[in-house]
């Protein structure tokens, strides 16, 4: 059985063994701290072992539910943001096909997302596509009380309400939120929604695997009971030991925080598959949020090549020296493409005639690597055998494995998101919200406001 696995060797041009040696007791000790749950935030290590709560049962139950959306849907609304979003978005846009489901059918609905932003268009575009649709809603959020998600379900609910009955539109909602506090929890309990419950030692961040993360999964078709097999296999290899040799994610955390020290405070993780630019978008959320704290930690930062090699190249090639890189490498593609060969050649391409196009792309890999490598850019190369529900489960928990551990490594509480609340205090005195009076006249006066 294979399974995704860690290559650092191309780092060590950078970071003498010394160091990474010094790194693995340092790592040693943070996996006890960790697995002993006597760290910083340990309120919140629920996410070790979802592979063991996340009962058969209760996967049974989601997939049930799933079906049943599913059958009397075209399109399914999943409303979240954050944690409560990319996640979900991550794993579906890696198994899901790029095209092919632009417009949905009972049974195998479309899947659209809202409440990640606070756009009039986009929220208006989307209010006009349900408009003559039949659809359902899945509202994610722990807190029951972010905003953006708030406003995205009451004006769906609202169309929705206006084109089905109250007992219709009651089954044709879920929501998965906190099992006794916020206001999604209350409404869900008044107007009697189907509930999932997000366990409260699970923050929003490392919750995918929750029900956050399961129902929309199997709302888009895939396996999740598979998706907990690989996550299973991938704790049993994180928690089980420290050593470097038997846990990818002791050697991740040590390799990007050695980096770290050695002046690359920006990690970039590259894909060369379409399919994984949302689990880009998940890696940055863990890891910005966990880790950028008390003025330290590294700066996510993701490309997506080749497609970005003809942008940002450049930059990666030869701007200032302060990155390295992680990049995902896909074995197997889920689609063989060969080359034609063409008797005129007029575009010269004969010469990659009859070859897998899946081939080229892994040339265009690592000639990357090497190029980035003879411009000074550390890379550390994560090798996916292939993108199924089964490595996609192993690599989200290698990689809350090794955020936690990095995040102990850097002495900071990896679990809290004190930093996200500020800007919410400003905007809710804005906009007059209750209990937010005495900042309105200040930050008004700050921003020059009438
Ligand atoms: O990781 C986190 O804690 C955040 O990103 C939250 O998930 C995000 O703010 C959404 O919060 P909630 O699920 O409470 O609506």
């Amino acid at each position: 059985m294979q399974h995704i696995e860690l290559d650092i060797q191309r780092i060590s041009a950078f970071i003498p063994e010394q160091e990474l040696r010094q790194l693995q007791q340092d790592l040693l000790h943070q996996h006890q701290v960790l697995l002993g749950k006597t760290g910083k935030g340990n309120d919140f290590l629920g996410w070790m072992d979802l592979p063991q709560t996340i009962t058969n049962q209760l996967l049974e139950k989601i997939k049930s539910d799933a079906e049943q959306l599913r059958k009397i849907s075209e399109v399914i609304v999943v409303i979240g943001i954050g944690g409560s979003y990319l996640g979900a978005k991550a794993v579906i846009e890696a198994l899901r096909p790029h095209f092919g489901d632009e417009v949905g059918i009972p049974g195998k609905p479309r899947l659209v997302y809202a409440g990640q932003n606070i756009s009039s268009d986009y929220l208006s575009d989307l209010i006009k596509y349900l408009e003559d649709k039949s659809f359902s809603i899945v509202v994610i959020s722990k807190s029951g009380t972010t905003t953006e998600p708030a406003v995205a379900f009451r004006l769906l609910k609202n169309l929705l309400e206006s084109k089905f009955s109250r007992e219709e539109t009651k089954d044709r909602i879920i929501a998965v939120t906190d099992k006794s506090r916020g206001a999604l929890k209350s409404m869900a309990d008044i107007e009697g929604y189907r509930t999932y419950e997000i366990p409260d030692d699970v923050g929003g961040r490392f919750s995918v695997l929750t029900p956050v993360g399961l129902l929309p999964v199997a709302l888009a078709g895939f396996d999740i009971s598979r998706l907990m097999e690989g996550a299973e296999i991938m704790q049993q290899m994180c928690a089980s030991s420290a050593l470097f040799e038997e846990n990818p994610a002791t050697l991740y955390a040590a390799a990007r925080n050695a980096l770290y020290r050695r002046g690359k405070p920006i990690e970039v993780l590259v894909n060369y598959e379409p399919a994984l630019q949302y689990l880009s978008e998940w890696w940055k959320q863990l890891y910005g949020e966990s880790e950028g704290k008390e003025h330290r930690g590294i700066f996510p930062a993701s490309v997506n090549f080749t497609t970005d090699l003809h942008s940002m190249g450049q930059y990666l090639q030869d701007g200032l020296r302060v990155l390295f890189e992680t990049v995902i490498s896909v074995g197997k593609s889920k689609h063989s493409l060969q080359i034609p060969e063409d008797k005129d050649n007029l575009d010269g391409l004969n010469f990659i005639a009859g070859k897998e196009l899946q081939h080229v792309n892994h040339m265009a890999e690592l000639g990357t690597i090497l190029a980035h490598l003879d411009g000074e850019v550390p890379v550390i190369r994560l090798i996916v055998p292939e993108l199924n529900e089964f490595y996609i489960g192993e690599l989200i928990v290698f990689f809350e494995f090794a955020c936690a551990l990095s995040g102990y490594v850097l002495d900071v509480n990896p679990f809290d998101q004190p930093g996200v609340e500020a800007y919410k205090k400003n905007m809710f005195a804005l906009l007059g919200k209750k209990g937010f009076e005495q900042e309105t006249l200040e930050i008004r006066k700050r921003l020059n406001l009438q």
